[in-house]
């Protein structure tokens, strides 16, 4: 007997993780590694020049002055890679410093394709840098890195820009206990953290006159309507940033402004929107230096040097896998 029921696939990725998130029970949530798309990337990086957002001005300043500190600390034969590189500016100094003593190579780990493609364009000049660019979430781009590593060399793990801070906590310190059980003693994670500084100074960074964090934020709908066939209606969402001092981060939410539903087409999915609801969809905790240092010591890291940037208070952390 044939009937005409199908049982369809199962949705995976960006389909299901939207479909999970807007079905949550209470505070609906979007994963924010899906604000960057060919447009987000952009978008982000205009963010960067923002005088409101000094937060990737002060990662570049610690980077550019300290890259040397922070070449030394490395001796032998180096593989070097990048949890989420982005356009890589920032990147250049400490390549250069290591490349000065030898031949290096370098893995950035992207799940933009346009933002590693900007990267590999960026840093292509540099002299004895040999690039290899991952399009892979970060865990799998590291083990792929660890994978190739030889006798006697040292991997180099760069997680700068605070992007830890989408981590809320206690995930924050399991991601750095994942990254930990992928190196071995001896190896080296460099980690940016913003930290906390006065609220309004932080609000501001991510609610900009310009309104280009709200496009940056408005562009996960867009991105929805785009890829899922779905039909959210973008002047009907505002975006909001706002400091939760429970857990020290600022928080993105997308604020429906009236009782609307949303159909997502490639998620099976009608979603309801209640007037004033939001949706979650980006944490970015605000780190105190001692945070930083303990944190890292329960996942298995030595803290090195910690320099602070102190007109916008940002830490740059060089951390030793510890001998266990
Ligand atoms: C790239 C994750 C570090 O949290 O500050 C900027 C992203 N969001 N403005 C941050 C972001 C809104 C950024 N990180």
């Amino acid at each position: 007997m044939l009937t005409d029921a199908v049982i369809a696939a199962p949705l995976t990725g960006f389909a299901a993780d939207v479909r999970a998130g807007l079905t949550k029970a209470g505070q609906k949530e979007l994963p924010s590694k899906y604000l960057y798309d060919a447009l987000g990337s952009k978008l982000f990086e205009a963010i960067c020049e923002l005088p409101e957002y000094g937060l990737t001005r002060a990662d570049a300043r610690l980077l550019q002055g300290h890259a040397h500190e922070i070449a030394s600390q490395v001796s032998g034969d180096v593989l070097v890679c990048e949890l989420g590189s982005g356009s890589g500016r920032k990147t250049r100094w400490i390549l250069e410093a290591m490349a000065r003593r030898r031949h290096i190579r370098y893995f950035p780990i992207e799940i933009s394709a346009e933002a590693l493609a900007v990267c590999q364009r960026e840093l292509a000049d540099i002299e004895s840098v040999g690039i290899v660019g991952l399009e892979r979430e970060y865990l799998d781009g590291l083990l792929e890195v660890a994978a190739r590593r030889s006798e006697g060399q040292r991997l180099v793990v760069l997680f700068l820009g605070s992007t830890i801070g989408n981590f809320s906590d206690p995930a924050d310190a399991n991601f750095l206990r994942d990254i930990r059980r992928i190196l071995q003693a001896g190896d080296v994670l460099v980690l940016g953290t913003d930290l906390v500084k006065p609220v309004v100074q932080l609000v501001d960074a991510y609610d900009d006159p310009l309104g280009i964090t709200a496009a940056f934020n408005l562009n996960l709908l867009a991105r929805i309507n785009r890829e899922l066939d779905a039909n959210f209606v973008l002047s009907q969402f505002e975006h909001e940033a706002r400091f939760n001092s429970a857990t020290q981060s600022v928080e993105m939410h997308l604020r429906s402004l009236r009782t609307q539903t949303a159909g997502i087409s490639k998620a099976h999915l009608t979603v309801s929107f209640e007037a004033g609801e939001t949706i979650w969809t980006e944490n970015c905790h605000k780190y105190s230096p001692a945070e930083v240092r303990q944190k890292t010591k329960t996942a298995g890291f030595d803290l090195q040097a910690q320099w602070i940037d102190d007109d916008w208070l940002f830490a740059e952390s060089l951390l030793v896998a510890d001998v266990e």
